[in-house]
């Protein structure tokens, strides 16, 4: 059957994105995700099933940085290019206080798509701060996620507890809580997870409690490998010959090769050992160790130093002068002809180090028709399980590398055997047109999987310009009790100021109320019949004077609902008691708490995780808990609005005072809290756009008007479908 062909969005937030002389190492953001990204756009680009690529990113204004990052847009090739979006603010910031600003990214991101003429079939997210936003944009339009972490917090936060730093301080430094807290909450959202190793899905994903393998592959990236080929006819250059030569007796000897930083954990003075205790090994090859450049030993990074000195120490221990070589110098574009100097001479290459989570060093001797011999532990398992060009060692026992290194070497058969198809495995498995072709397959099993497609009832309402609020430029939505509430003569003015404005600002109202319980409550206290009504903390939505609810809603929040079964698993948790009957609704389950007793919130999620249950989680007033879906919340709903009705979010004002408004305060919204508010919503003191009033109830949003100067008629907000 013929597949139309996808558009993908993909997001990485961080670092500096361009398309040409990527910064790799300016600082630690800008690095092998940043590649990563950008080289998979590229291919994807120029698959023919791919209709667009946009690589979404941070716009990041500043003199410190090249203005290249400052362009919203780049190309990458005809179908793929780079969209840089602003928010929070312009200057560039490390990711670790990119957080408190993420939810602007979101809205931004909404408004984006708005503008698109179609909304991407996949949201491919990369890092976790890329995973939190895409995760809401994926819960708001229904279009389903994958992600790649990159990275994960727990592995970095135990690294560095182990290495005896404090919790405390490590938190302020690194953001940690946040982090765990969304990725865990992206890998119960996400439709897949693209890993790169095996070993990544075992030591790394296989931490967090949400992590389900049957939503992971292991897709390896490709690799630029255009530089590295087997040696053919072409001569080595003189100059690389020589840099090795000088070292040797016998230089014509098979090598064996090793190319790695001089760190400790690439663990060469095993290495060493192996062949200084081995002496036929030594008789069959020379050794080749090719670790950095460096000029004066006595002057190098004590870490570096320490490890080049226990090497030359250990050479002359065991009197290897003339059969090992380690130069001093040696150029980037040495390294190809390095690894075709060991294959024409019949050699191998090893990697010997503690841990090696890819391994690009066997993929380049792989092209290079070299085989290797390398650590069990870590990528280069999938390296040589797919290449079949090589043996496996435990990194820790000498010998076994000896006897691993001894085997390459003396069966000429094998040899060649493994030399062919270390050169045909990287063409299938390691090019970035491999990967697009296994990355395309994933896609399309997400797409069949993800039937339900809320987005094309999303995308056929919004386009729809007959909406609910044609004329409105801005939206004032207000939660009910203890804010619109409360206070007579504050709800009278307010009232006056509404209806002054009426056509241009549409009023609305949020609450965790029933439709009945908020028609009652808004006819007793004679709030005229708002624009829309937004009832059951976000799960219901209608529009007024006929309280029209609208379909698309209960259709999209729909989606991983599973009510009774929730209710049942409820029933375990302490210090609840099911509100009344009327306060349950078709999707929101609602208790009352006894503080002392309910468990943290975290714990009720995971158990809720555990018994295969997705529901979004809101406390308020230390006394309701409400249970909704993930795609729901007042929050939620707003965003729902403002994207069917063309509206940017920062033409909403929402007011609130306690838990369940939270969701409307981040982000692109103006945010008011209200004087009185209650204890829980204390958290968002300090964030962007959240103004706390120092007037209560209707007084209070009066205040926040006031302060954002909000309905002042000379700044009306243009309508992005005009
Ligand atoms: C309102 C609702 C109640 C809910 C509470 C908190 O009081 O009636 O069901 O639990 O808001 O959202
Ligand atoms: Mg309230």
């Amino acid at each position: 059957m013929e597949q139309p062909p996808l558009v993908i969005l993909m997001l990485s937030i961080h670092g500096l994105v361009r398309g040409h002389d990527l910064e790799l190492g300016r600082d630690a953001d800008t690095g092998g995700q940043v590649t990563y990204v950008v080289e998979l756009a590229r291919a994807l680009g120029r698959h023919p099933d791919v209709e667009r690529v946009d690589l979404l990113t941070r716009l990041i204004d500043d003199r410190e940085v090249s203005p290249d990052y400052a362009a919203a847009e780049e190309k990458l090739g005809p179908r793929a290019r780079i969209v840089r979006l602003p928010f929070g603010p312009k200057r560039y910031l490390r990711k670790e206080v990119l957080w408190k600003h993420l939810d602007h990214l979101v809205d931004r991101c909404l408004h984006y798509l708005r503008s698109q003429e179609k909304l991407p079939d996949i949201i491919h997210t990369h890092y976790a701060d890329a995973g939190y936003v895409g995760m809401q944009l994926s819960r708001l339009l229904g279009i389903p996620q994958i992600h790649t972490g990159h990275s994960l917090g727990r592995g970095k936060l135990q690294r560095l507890l182990e290495s005896g730093r404090k919790q405390s301080s490590l938190e302020r430094q690194f953001n940690f809580a946040q982090r765990l807290a969304a990725e865990e909450e992206v890998l119960s959202h996400t439709s897949l997870i693209v890993a790169s190793t095996r070993q990544e899905i075992v030591s790394q994903y296989g931490d967090y409690l949400n992590f389900d393998a049957k939503r992971a592959s292991v897709i390896p990236p490709g690799t630029d490998t255009t530089r590295f080929s087997a040696p053919g006819r072409r001569p080595i250059p003189e100059p690389v010959c020589r840099m090795v030569d000088r070292f040797l007796e016998i230089p014509e000897k098979p090598c064996i090769l090793a190319i790695c930083r001089p760190e400790t954990k690439k663990n060469l003075h095993r290495l060493l050992t192996a062949y200084g205790e081995d002496a036929e090994l030594q008789q069959l090859a020379n050794l080749v160790i090719v670790a950095g450049n460096r000029d004066d030993l006595r002057t190098m990074e004590p870490a570096q130093q320490q490890v080049l000195v226990d090497l030359l120490l250990a050479i002359d221990r065991y009197d290897l002068w003339g059969k090992v070589a380690m130069p001093k110098h040696h150029r980037m574009e040495d390294i190809p002809d390095l690894y075709r100097l060991a294959a024409r001479r019949h050699g191998v290459f090893v990697n010997p180090a503690l841990t090696e989570p890819f391994g690009l060093t066997l993929i380049e001797a792989a092209a290079s028709g070299l085989p290797v011999v390398a650590t069990e532990d870590g990528g280069p398992s999938d390296i040589i399980g797919n290449c079949r060009n090589g043996l496996l060692i435990d990194p820790l026992k000498p010998e076994t590398i000896a006897l691993a290194l001894k085997t390459a070497l003396t069966d000429r058969k094998t040899w060649r055997t493994w030399a062919r198809s270390g050169i045909a495995g990287v063409k299938r498995h390691y090019t970035w047109a491999g990967h697009v072709a296994q990355y395309l397959h994933a896609v399309r099993r997400v797409l069949r999987k993800d039937r339900k497609r809320f987005r094309r009832q999303l995308a056929t309402l919004s386009h729809d310009r007959k909406s609910a609020l044609p004329l409105a430029r801005q939206a004032l939505i207000s939660d009910i009790d203890n804010t619109l509430i409360g206070n007579r003569e504050g709800l009278e003015q307010l009232i006056e100021w509404l209806l002054v404005r009426s056509g241009r600002v549409a009023f609305g109202v949020a609450t965790g109320r029933s439709m009945a319980g908020t028609v009652r409550m808004l006819r007793d206290w004679r709030v005229p019949m708002p624009d829309v009504v937004i009832t059951s903390v976000g799960t219901e939505i209608a529009y007024g004077p006929d309280l029209r609810s609208d379909p698309g809603w209960a259709k999209l929040i729909r989606h991983q609902w599973r009510r009774d079964a929730l209710v049942e698993a409820m029933t375990a948790i302490p210090g609840l008691a099911l509100q009344q009957r009327e306060n349950q609704r078709p999707f929101k389950i609602s208790y009352n708490v006894n503080p002392e007793l309910l468990p943290p919130l975290d714990r009720i999620g995971a158990y809720l995780q555990r018994h295969n249950l997705r529901a979004n989680l809101v406390y308020s007033h230390q006394a309701y808990l409400d249970i909704l879906p993930v795609r729901a919340s007042k929050g939620q709903a707003i965003r729902y609005l403002a994207y069917k009705w063309g509206l940017p979010l920062h033409s909403f004002l929402v007011a609130g005072d306690s838990g369940n408004d939270v969701e409307m305060m981040l982000g692109d919204t103006l945010g008011v809290i209200v004087g009185n508010y209650s204890p829980e919503i204390r958290s968002l003191k300090g964030r962007h756009q959240v103004y706390f009033a120092s007037a209560h109830h209707a007084r209070g949003i009066l205040e926040g008007i006031a302060h954002y100067q909000f309905g002042d008629s000379c700044h009306p907000t243009r309508l992005l479908t005009s």
